[in-house]
């Protein structure tokens, strides 16, 4: 092989060695949050949220909610700050670009077969599939882990999340209607849709 072909190789293969998964802007920042939302926003637990392919303005909203304590949680607030010190753009476009893989907790079959017969009052925001409207601010419900969307439809019937929040009156006033079992079933149902 000439001197100058060899030289190219070095270079192709240096090049490619240097961009490696820490060099996209937010990865570094992203790595804290692995301990708890698994390794790229990928959750394996039954109540961390799994945060990969989230969008971007939601991932804002949610993180500014944690910070000023209108979603209460212990251990978001403290990395929520963090997030809006290190710049909330970079981190929410790099979790925003992984994949979403559904949560591989297993839910109860006939729970999610009770659930399905519910669902469809949801699918007025959360789109017939249930993936969600990013421009209106609502989330993607499907693979999420059944124990996270069972908690956070809970905290909205309790209006523990975000109160006042004029915007979701009328998904709190929907909760409110819906017995905490059939909560359970629902949870379970968009959990297994994929
Ligand atoms: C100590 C564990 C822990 C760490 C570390 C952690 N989180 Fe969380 N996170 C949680 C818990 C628990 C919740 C759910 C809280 C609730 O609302 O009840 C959550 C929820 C979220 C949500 C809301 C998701 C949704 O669907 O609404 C986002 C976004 C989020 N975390 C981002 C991050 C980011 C970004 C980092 C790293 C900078 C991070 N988290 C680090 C525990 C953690
Ligand atoms: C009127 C519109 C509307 C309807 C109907 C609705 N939702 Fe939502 N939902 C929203 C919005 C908006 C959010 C985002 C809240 C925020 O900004 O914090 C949300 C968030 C959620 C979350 C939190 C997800 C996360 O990642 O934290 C769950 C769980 C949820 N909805 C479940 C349901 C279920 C189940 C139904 C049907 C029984 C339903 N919703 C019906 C608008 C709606």
């Amino acid at each position: 092989m000439p001197l100058f072909m060899s030289l190219l190789l070095v270079l192709a293969i240096a090049s490619t060695a240097a961009a490696g998964p820490l060099d996209a802007p937010g990865a570094p920042q992203a790595l804290v949050c692995s301990a708890c939302h698994g390794f790229a926003g990928q959750s394996q637990s039954n109540t961390m949220p799994i945060i990969a392919g989230i969008a971007p303005a939601y991932f804002k909203k949610a993180i500014q909610d944690y910070a000023a304590g209108k979603r209460s949680s212990p251990e978001m607030e403290p990395y929520a700050k963090m997030v809006l010190q290190f710049g909330v753009d970079d981190v929410a476009a790099y979790f925003a670009a992984q994949a979403r893989t559904p949560s591989p907790i297993k839910v109860d079959p006939a729970a999610a077969e009770r659930g399905r017969a519910a669902a469809v009052q949801c699918t007025l925001c959360h789109g017939p599939s249930g993936k969600g409207d990013p421009s209106k601010g609502v989330p993607d419900l499907t693979g999420q882990p059944p124990g996270y969307l069972r908690n956070q439809m809970l905290l909205f019937k309790a209006d523990r999340r975000s109160p006042g929040d004029e915007q979701l009156k009328a998904v709190k006033a929907l909760m409110r209607t819906i017995s905490d079992e059939q909560i359970a079933d629902l949870a379970a149902y968009w959990s297994s849709v994929r």
